[in-house]
């Protein structure tokens, strides 16, 4: 039977109260309309797991549409709606936004059977999903709020934690989902139930992920490997004999385990010493995946999967420029942080930090670290207003003036805006110079 359980206190205890108040009103509006209201998914996993998520997915039993355009209307939101999958998204004004779902009712397909409400469309809706843990739902309307309702065990299956699947054809229905399950017992340190190995070894043998578009086997890699270990994932994925899918030449090995390792330790790294600036960290990691193929394996890999271009350009630059890079940086004669600077601007930032994954010596370590935590932001202390205030007419000669300043500025040759001064002084005269000796009769 089902199993219910009273969440309002958990609700009202590890809600931010606007999240609390906006589940309320949602109830209270359910109640208005007619229709059941209910909070699915992962919020409500996360919720017994006591993990923070405000990924609100409501499911409506009754139209979807019409309610979240009232929700939107009452809270001055906005509605953006899916007509055909009976879906919409309420933008609410404080930037917070939840998606509201239809639960397919099921009287035309079944008319014969006579379920309560609730069991006819709610059960039916959360059977479609993947795992047991993502079908937890709490009912919102004001005489129900709060009750839990699981149809498939899946408090049972978060206290033992495990990665269920509802039933044997989960994974035919979509392949992708063998994806999500890893990426699940990852994040979670849960297990794989034991049917639910072995019907993704029954999907890997069936090599159902062919099938599969490249982009939607992209996104699902890309939220794997966004996860806190993408090197557990990878390991993971070669246990599963899934990298093949990936690209059939992508193997696991001790020395892309290692750089697996250094990618982890320089993204970490990078994350406490440039806090300000986003990057991709699963872009590094497919960068060290990259570097285990051959180049015509990544060819195609490039080719299968709709990468973005910048995300293209960047794959290029880890493959192509990163040994070059390495050999300036490792120079016997260290690098001036001028020339630095000129090796290293322009790569984008996952491409630094997976040079910063890669055997340097120390000195080359300590120039890139360099690079990313100070060089960069280096700037001379005047600038063209000043030059202009010098007397130096608008035009070219700023770019390179201003450029020479901050490599002077870089190496330590000035110090301070005075010898800032005396440098484009110098630099004016020399120009000067050379415009009289090669204009001269
Ligand atoms: N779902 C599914 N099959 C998929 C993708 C999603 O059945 N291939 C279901 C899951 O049951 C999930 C819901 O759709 O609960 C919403 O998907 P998503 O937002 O991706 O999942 P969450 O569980 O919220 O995961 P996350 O915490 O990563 O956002």
């Amino acid at each position: 039977g089902v199993r219910r359980r009273d969440l309002k206190g958990l609700l009202r205890d590890r809600l931010p109260d606007a999240v609390h108040d906006l589940l309320r009103m949602s109830g209270e509006l359910g109640e208005r309309l007619g229709v059941s209201v209910y909070v699915v998914g992962g919020f409500v996993r996360d919720l017994l797991l006591g993990i923070d998520n405000l990924d609100v997915d409501l499911v409506v039993e009754g139209d979807g549409i019409a309610f979240a355009r009232a929700l939107a209307k009452e809270n001055g939101g906005k509605l953006k709606a899916h007509e055909r999958f009976g879906t919409a998204v309420v933008h609410l004004p404080d930037g917070f936004k939840l998606d509201v779902a239809t639960a397919r009712t099921e009287y035309y397909e079944y008319p014969t059977a006579l379920p309560t409400v609730e069991q006819s469309s709610m059960k039916k809706d959360l059977y479609r999903r993947d795992f047991t843990i993502n079908t937890l739902a709490v009912a919102l309307r004001p005489r129900q709020f709060g009750q839990l309702i699981d149809f498939y065990g899946g408090q049972r299956d978060l206290k033992e934690r495990l990665i269920r699947v509802l039933h044997s054809l989960s994974f035919v229905e979509d392949p992708t989902r063998v994806f999500r399950a890893i990426r699940f017992e990852l994040r979670f340190n849960f297990q794989l139930s034991k049917e639910t190995l072995a019907l993704i070894k029954g999907a890997v043998k069936m090599e159902l992920f062919h099938r599969l578009s490249g982009q939607r086997l992209l996104d699902e890699l890309r939220l794997l490997f966004s996860e806190r270990t993408p090197r557990h994932a990878v390991r993971r994925l070669s246990e599963l004999d899934l990298l093949r899918f990936i690209h059939p030449k992508l193997t696991w090995s001790n020395r892309l385990d290692r750089r697996l390792i250094e990618v982890e330790a320089a993204l970490d790294w990078y994350k406490l010493s440039c806090l300000d600036r986003p990057i991709s960290g699963w872009l590094v990691y497919a960068m060290a995946l990259a570097e285990a193929m051959p180049d015509q394996a990544v060819h195609d890999m490039l080719k299968r999967f709709p990468f973005a271009d910048a995300e293209r350009t960047a794959l290029n630059e880890a493959r192509f420029l990163t040994q070059p890079a390495c050999r300036t940086l490792s120079r016997r004669a260290p690098p001036k942080p001028s020339e630095t600077v000129r090796v290293l601007t322009g790569l984008s930032e996952e491409c630094l930090v997976f040079l910063l994954a890669q055997s340097l010596t120390d000195s080359a370590k300590r120039q890139l670290s360099l690079f990313l935590t100070t060089y960069r932001n280096v700037k001379p202390a005047l600038t063209g207003k000043e030059l202009n205030a010098l007397g130096l007419k608008p035009g070219p000669l700023y770019r390179t003036i201003l450029a020479r300043l901050t490599e002077a500025r870089l190496d330590g040759e000035v110090k301070s805006e005075a010898e800032e001064r005396a440098l484009v002084k110098e630099c004016v005269d020399q120009g000067r110079g050379r415009s009289k000796t090669s204009g001269g009769p």
